[in-house]
């Protein structure tokens, strides 16, 4: 048996083996900050597949993709690549879709109110689904979204929950979408975020849904470090009982 020591977790030794970590959880939960933050961290790849249905969204409003039409559904697919690439600049990684950035694009309003209905079609969550599990096939990796924990991975390592009052959810998402268009009102971000968690619960594919074994981190009463500070010791928890 090998023995490590907490203080040994975030080097490269061999010996201590890499985990995946899943975070669940409401729309504007804060579940990207976190992921980032846990891979910066541990130097673990951070997959938001959230961007991914973003992305295919956005590819079906451009090339007027009927979506209750599956043969429509299926051909477009075939014509969709998708990619993670680093940005030197933010230091963050962009969502390319068939070689352009659309990082910026997907996250504009257009998209959002979409995306929740292309994230429900079966054969979309299966192409998507595909391409995750192969990210996570050398582990290291912290993914975010509806379904990482219960579909794609549900034999990760550490799986956690995120939820916050709605009340905080709706005033970050403002903030942050404020910030980029001062023409959004409080009360469609409101809406959005309202219907698109009904959606991701109540869809028949997939729902939203804490996986048995997840942790539930509501964050409506701490800052990002306490959150840190707590979700780095589950980290150190599960790393340490997947190592020995
Ligand atoms: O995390 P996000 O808000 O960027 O996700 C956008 C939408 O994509 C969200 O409304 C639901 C959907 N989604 C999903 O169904 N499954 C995932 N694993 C990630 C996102």
């Amino acid at each position: 048996m090998v023995i490590i020591h907490r203080d040994h977790l975030h080097t490269q030794n061999p010996d201590v083996k890499k985990i995946i970590i899943t975070i669940d959880g409401y729309s504007s939960c804060g579940k990207s900050t976190l992921a980032k933050q846990l891979a910066a961290k541990l130097n673990y790849l951070y997959i938001d597949s959230g961007a991914m249905y973003r992305a295919i969204t956005l590819y079906f409003i451009q090339q007027r993709v009927e979506w209750n039409d599956s043969v429509q559904v299926k051909n477009a697919l075939e014509n969709i690549s998708l990619e993670f690439i680093h940005n030197q600049i933010s230091g963050q990684s962009d969502m390319f879709l068939n070689g352009e950035n659309v990082e910026q694009m997907i996250r504009e309003m257009l998209v959002a109110e979409r995306v929740s209905e292309v994230a429900a079609i079966r054969e979309v969550r299966e192409f998507a689904v595909a391409q995750q599990q192969k990210m996570g096939a050398q582990k290291g990796i912290v993914m975010d979204g509806r379904d990482i924990g219960t579909v794609v991975f549900p034999h990760a390592e550490l799986k956690i929950f995120m939820t916050a009052d709605p009340a905080i959810r709706v005033e970050r998402r403002f903030k942050e979408l404020y910030a980029k268009n001062p023409n959004i009102t409080l009360h469609e971000v409101k809406e959005n975020l309202e219907l698109r968690d009904y959606i991701d619960a109540n869809r028949e594919i997939s729902p939203l849904r804490k996986a048995e074994d997840a942790i539930i981190l509501d964050n409506s009463q701490l800052n990002l470090q306490e959150q840190l500070d707590l979700v780095m010791q589950w980290v150190e928890d599960a790393i340490m009982a997947h190592s020995s």
